[in-house]
């Protein structure tokens, strides 16, 4: 938007050596792993026994080292995300000055926030994502290069809609932690005779949301900021409840919170559908996915792999819990994919 050569080309950079890891590296140490295991003559059974093996292995400490700070970087030093956006705050804070008429957004100054929230710098962005007025923005130029596949297919938000709109064509769906609006927006380009609501604590994020859908000429999304946990929305209002990438930012206490408060608002038959990351029962698997949590500042994400979470919905009422594994581009779950990827799930349940 602001064109900047040195910030674009930094950046740019970053984004590269994030591929060398997630299709070069990340497969070489997984290859690593199996003739290790191999030489050994043992199968490790957990992540533990995965750790032993790495202890002190220059591959795996060039891998962690890279994971946390290409992360790092994309947002600190001269041309990281957050200086940059600072030197045009005035510009972005122009972009979000003026907010849509009507109710296209409704904010809360008053909202509190809770400390789940605010006391974790989540995937490591400075401040969250909710404590300057300009983070929306960070985040939305930050996410561009969190799940670097770059081939030219659907995006998975679209992806994911899709799903969901085959199983159900809602009247009224809420989208909770929608953020700047990207997992919404499908939502209400694709189901046009819906009402859609977007949830979330950000202010940031919601203005952009809500400009963005006002420059599409959208009258049938509100974004409200509220808490997932207690919207304040009436019981069975909606038949579609969905979140994306949210269910891992979040305690298992809260987890259970925001299932509660799905089943209070969906009308019988609805439908709860989450998209986020459950790792399969494998301890090289884990044993990177907990390593990813610890390196990224994503503290939650181990406690919601092992929170059982199917059983938490199903003692909330919902019955027909499925976990099912989610393709976030064709081909990431046949076998021969060997890059690194997120362990995408869709969690859902029906009222
Ligand atoms: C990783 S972002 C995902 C944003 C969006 N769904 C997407 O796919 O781009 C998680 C979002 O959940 C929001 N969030 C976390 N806790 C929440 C809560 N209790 N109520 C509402 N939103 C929450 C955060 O503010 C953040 O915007």
């Amino acid at each position: 938007m602001f064109v900047d050569r040195s910030f674009d080309a930094y950046q740019d950079f970053l984004l590269g050596s994030k591929l060398y890891w997630t299709r070069r590296l990340y497969p070489a140490l997984k290859d690593d792993y199996d003739r290790k295991v191999a030489l050994a003559g043992t199968q490790p059974k957990t992540s533990e026994d995965v750790a032993q093996i790495f202890a002190g292995d220059t591959l795996y400490q060039y891998y962690a080292w890279l994971e946390r700070h290409l992360q790092r970087l994309k947002y600190s030093g001269r041309w990281g995300l957050i200086p940059q956006h600072e030197r045009h705050r005035t510009d972005f804070e122009a972009l979000v000055a003026n907010p849509p008429a009507g109710d296209l957004l409704e904010l809360d100054p008053d909202l509190k926030l809770p400390k789940y929230y605010t006391s974790v710098d989540i995937h490591q962005h400075p401040g969250g994502v909710w404590s300057d007025a300009i983070a929306g923005f960070v985040y939305e130029r930050g996410a561009r290069s969190t799940t670097p596949l770059l081939q030219r297919d659907k995006d998975l938000h679209h992806r994911f809609t899709d799903q969901v709109l085959a199983r159900r064509a809602p009247k009224r769906l809420i989208d909770f932690g929608c953020g700047f609006g990207k997992s919404t927006r499908p939502f209400y380009e694709a189901a046009r005779d819906a009402e859609i609501v977007g949830i979330d604590l950000a202010s940031s994020g919601l203005k952009i949301a809500a400009r963005d859908a006002a420059e599409a000429q959208t009258r049938h999304v509100n974004f409200l900021q509220r808490d997932a946990r207690a919207t304040g929305l009436p019981d069975g209002m909606a038949d579609v409840v969905t979140s994306t990438m949210m269910l891992h930012e979040m305690p298992p206490e809260v987890i259970g919170e925001v299932i509660d408060e799905s089943f209070r608002l969906l009308a019988p038959g609805g439908l709860m559908i989450h998209l986020d990351f459950l790792e399969a029962d494998d301890p090289f698997a884990k044993f990177i996915y907990y390593g990813h949590s610890r390196r990224n500042n994503e503290p939650y994400m181990p406690p919601l792999d092992r929170m059982g979470i199917a059983s938490r919905i199903e003692s909330a009422g919902f019955r027909n819990v499925k976990v099912e594994p989610f393709e976030e581009m064709p081909g990431t779950l046949a076998p021969e994919f060997k890059n690194w990827r997120f362990p995408w799930v869709m969690i859902s349940a029906e009222k």
